[in-house]
């Protein structure tokens, strides 16, 4: 017993302890409430309680970060939307921020970005969550809010995550350079833009995995089953949803709470229905990154998702550069908005993104193919070519006939003519 208690005294005698320099006591007192508090009260961010496949995901991102390590850190984690860089950087911040001095998670980049002032209130979110920001401070430009968090943070051991990021200027004034942050910092940024992370020189990246096959099972089941496990009822169903969604998080997620308590053949009529009409919700969420491309990449995407999946990359750019596409720059940004991914200088995209671009082109044209900037399925070719064959074939024969009555018409006049004239005549 006094053992324990000799090695516990020698413990805390061994703790750093506050300085009292010029400082007033109460300063003191204050900052030392205010850091037991952050410690104690840290945000605890929520999470789906059904993750899968987590542990593996974050013991690479956590090698990645190192949180020990005394360097500024800035990590960048890329992917396409419902991948899950959100989720693992939630888990990553609940389980490491009260190793920080402060810690701060600025949710939503993208959205708040396109408010007014948007900016300015990541950068005020920033300050206050460190508790460097008076309740009555205001912070009225982009440059002034720079300038408060070089010189209020450049000492304290903050740990910061912007999820979400799309523009570079997002980044310049929230976690601009690693001399704001104090030893030991670590910056996360989440983004579906992989340049934007090499234009900021990160220090490390990772692109999370999709699910693997079991680990898509198990979240599949847990939202179409929920607590009781019977995919076993429906194997071929399950294991159909399973490919389609090629480990996609947020399609397992949606796609099995859609057929929640559903029978049989409509899990089945459902399944047919993906194969012609893709699910929205998924879709959506997928198409943000398509639009933020420009007009020639847009093209260059819908080409690929259209006619070119699984083709070599060469042969793809001398056809596209063909129409004036710049395709090697083109493509190389959809790699880095991972639309498309190069695999044995092949073009390659998941199918859900190719189902993006399928749709996109429908949405010209849903009823009428003939807007459609692009036809890639036999059926649909086969009625535009019957179609304008009859149309063709409509117009030549109104043609010829319209022709014909005329040439009729005139000879005609000209037998009676020469047949009056001749009466005449005798
Ligand atoms: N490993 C996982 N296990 C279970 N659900 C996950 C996993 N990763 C993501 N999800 C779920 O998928 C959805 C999308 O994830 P999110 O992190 O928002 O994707 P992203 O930020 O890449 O767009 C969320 O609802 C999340 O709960
Ligand atoms: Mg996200």
């Amino acid at each position: 017993m006094i053992q324990k208690w000799r090695s516990a005294l020698r413990e805390v005698a061994n703790l750093a302890g506050y300085e009292l320099q010029t400082e007033y006591e109460s300063e003191i007192v204050t900052r030392i409430v205010q850091d037991i508090l952050s410690k104690l009260m840290y945000e605890h961010l929520h999470v789906d309680e059904k993750l899968v496949g987590m542990d593996f995901r974050l013991k690479r991102l956590n090698s990645l970060i190192s949180v020990d390590s005394k360097d500024v850190r800035m990590v960048g984690i890329y992917g396409i939307g419902g991948i899950g860089k959100t989720t693992i950087t939630k888990v990553f911040y609940n389980q490491n921020s009260h190793q920080f001095q402060s810690s701060s998670f600025l949710a939503n980049i993208r959205e708040i970005f396109k408010e007014n002032r948007g900016l300015l209130r990541l950068q005020k979110k920033l300050l206050r969550d460190a508790q460097v920001l008076g309740v009555n401070e205001k912070l009225t430009t982009f440059d002034e809010g720079i300038n408060m968090i070089k010189s209020r943070l450049c000492h304290k051991k903050v740990l910061v995550v912007l999820d979400d990021a799309d523009h570079w200027s997002q980044l310049k004034s929230l976690v601009g350079k690693r001399d704001w942050f104090g030893e030991g910092s670590k910056i996360i940024i989440t983004t579906r833009n992989k340049h934007l992370l090499i234009e900021h020189e990160m220090d490390e990246l990772y692109e999370p995995p999709m699910l693997n096959t079991n680990e898509a099972l198990d979240l599949f089941s847990e939202y179409a089953f929920r607590r009781n496990h019977r995919h076993d009822d429906y194997p071929s169903l399950s294991n159909r949803i399973i490919y389609y969604c090629q480990g996609l998080p947020f399609a397992l997620k949606v796609l099995g709470s859609s057929l929640f308590s559903k029978t049989h053949g409509q899990w089945k009529s459902e399944l047919d229905k993906l194969a012609l009409e893709p699910n929205m919700d998924i879709i959506n969420v997928l198409r943000i990154s398509y639009e933020g491309l420009s007009n020639t990449q847009k093209n260059i995407f819908l080409d690929i998702a259209c006619f070119f999946k699984g083709e070599y990359k060469d042969f793809v750019i001398k056809i596209l550069d063909g129409c004036g596409f710049f395709a090697e720059s083109g493509i190389g940004v959809l790699n880095d908005r991972c639309l498309v991914t190069i695999l044995d200088r092949k073009l390659w995209m998941h199918d859900l993104i190719q189902q993006l671009g399928w749709e996109i082109v429908r949405e010209q044209g849903y009823t009428n193919i003939g807007r459609r900037s692009r036809l890639w399925n036999f059926v649909d070719v086969q009625h535009m070519l019957i179609k304008k064959t009859v149309l063709f074939m409509h117009t030549y024969i109104c043609y010829n006939f319209s022709v014909f009555m005329l040439v009729y018409v005139y000879y005609a006049f000209l037998i009676l003519h020469s047949y009056f004239l001749g009466n005449k005549c005798n």
